[in-house]
């Protein structure tokens, strides 16, 4: 059996690592309150920056996405506050449940899950609930393989004027493999974490943060201590953070982000939508029937129905034990019911290749598991 080190590693995150990046997380330790790591932290937002194509701040916290997703229900929405949550998945899902957590009077719109939400349908809740402060979206709903068009959803919120709420997008399974344009698409807050497209290791949440939130952060009420905006914007204004940061994964993701620049984001974009429809049509080829509708499908990870009748965790046992591939399995409802093949950060052509060709033999060699 291939040891996991030499497992084709297809789940959506955490992503392989790059060798170079592998090696960067061994380096040794600095003062985080010195001359270095400030270059290095300064380093890390400005090669971040033209990520999110933002003008705004970008704070590093240690904790993986929820983190992230917390640190900006936490600074922007006081308890009794109305806010929409839009869910197409278990991640949008995950969202509203931490805004209910801060005691919000969440209003959800719930898409079936397979679909993106319509920019008319969000409008049509926010004229219903005109008092809405903050609006949750996901960018890629990585429970489904569906991307929301957040430039559409945008231009709609645009429409609203002053009284469109804060625009909060959970771009985890997306950011470096599926274009994000903060300021250009009007987005306030955009979360995104190290272990997926940015192909570093789990462990660090990056929060955007545009010029429309800070009043927001000022008046909000909510408890906050570790993921005070406010204070992480003071102290990164001298390149630290106001607790030790994760040193090795802000190495690591100074490297990644050097070979996200070599290739050139434009070329990061052009081989993720390249790998994602070589997956669709190949998994279309050997039968497999898509979760997510076609129009909407997602750049960073697929998902298609396990053939009827499947034992679930037979099956992927067998791709993990006999081919040495590692697949996503359905979460919530899609549990025993999908599998999903990852194909963002630091993937090629021959990892989805091996991915189909695997799947085929499956349904070949031993019809009765697959
Ligand atoms: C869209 C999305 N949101 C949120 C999360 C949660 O991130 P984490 O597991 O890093 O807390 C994930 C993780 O897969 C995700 O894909």
């Amino acid at each position: 059996m291939p040891t996991a080190e030499h497992c084709n590693l297809r789940i959506p995150g955490p992503t392989p690592l790059p060798p170079e990046v592998q090696e960067a997380t061994s380096r040794q330790m600095i003062n985080h309150r010195g001359a270095e790591f400030a270059t290095l932290l300064r380093e890390v937002i400005a090669g971040l920056a033209p990520i999110f194509q933002t003008t705004g701040d970008i704070l590093l916290f240690a904790a993986s996405g929820t983190g992230g997703m917390e640190a900006a229900v936490a600074n922007t929405v006081s308890p009794g506050d109305k806010v929409l949550a839009v869910s197409i998945g278990a991640f949008g899902d995950r969202f509203a449940e931490i805004a209910a957590a801060y005691g919000a009077n969440v209003v959800k719109l719930s898409v079936p899950w397979g679909q993106a939400a319509e920019p008319e349908a969000i409008l049509w809740e926010l004229q219903a609930h005109p008092d809405c402060r903050v609006m949750l979206v996901t960018q890629n709903e990585t429970s489904t393989g569906v991307t929301n068009d957040i430039a559409a959803i945008g231009s709609a919120l645009r429409t609203l004027g002053d009284r469109a709420p804060l625009f909060v997008v959970d771009a985890i399974s997306a950011l470096a493999s599926i274009e994000m344009n903060m300021d250009g698409w009007g987005c306030d807050i955009v979360v995104a974490a190290s272990q997926k497209g940015l192909m570093s290791p789990p462990g660090l949440a990056l929060v955007a943060v545009g010029p429309r939130v800070w009043p927001y952060v000022e008046q909000c009420k909510s408890p906050r201590f570790y993921f005070d905006f406010a204070a992480a914007r003071r102290y990164l204004a001298e390149g630290s953070t106001p607790a030790t940061p994760a040193v090795s994964l802000v190495y690591a993701m100074h490297r990644a982000l050097g070979l996200l620049a070599a290739e050139g984001l434009e070329q990061v974009y052009a081989r993720h939508r390249r790998l994602a429809a070589k997956t669709r049509q190949g998994l279309k080829d050997l039968g497999f029937s898509l979760l997510a509708d076609e129009q909407y499908a997602s750049d960073s990870v697929t998902a298609a129905y396990l053939p009827a009748g499947v034992d679930g965790a037979a099956w992927f046992k067998k791709l993990r034990q006999e081919y040495g591939i590692v697949l996503g399995s359905g979460q919530g409802p899609l549990k025993g019911k999908i599998f999903r093949v990852a194909h963002i950060g630091y993937v090629t052509e021959s990892d989805i290749d091996h991915v189909l060709a695997a799947l085929q033999a499956m349904l070949h060699v031993n019809p009765s598991v697959a």
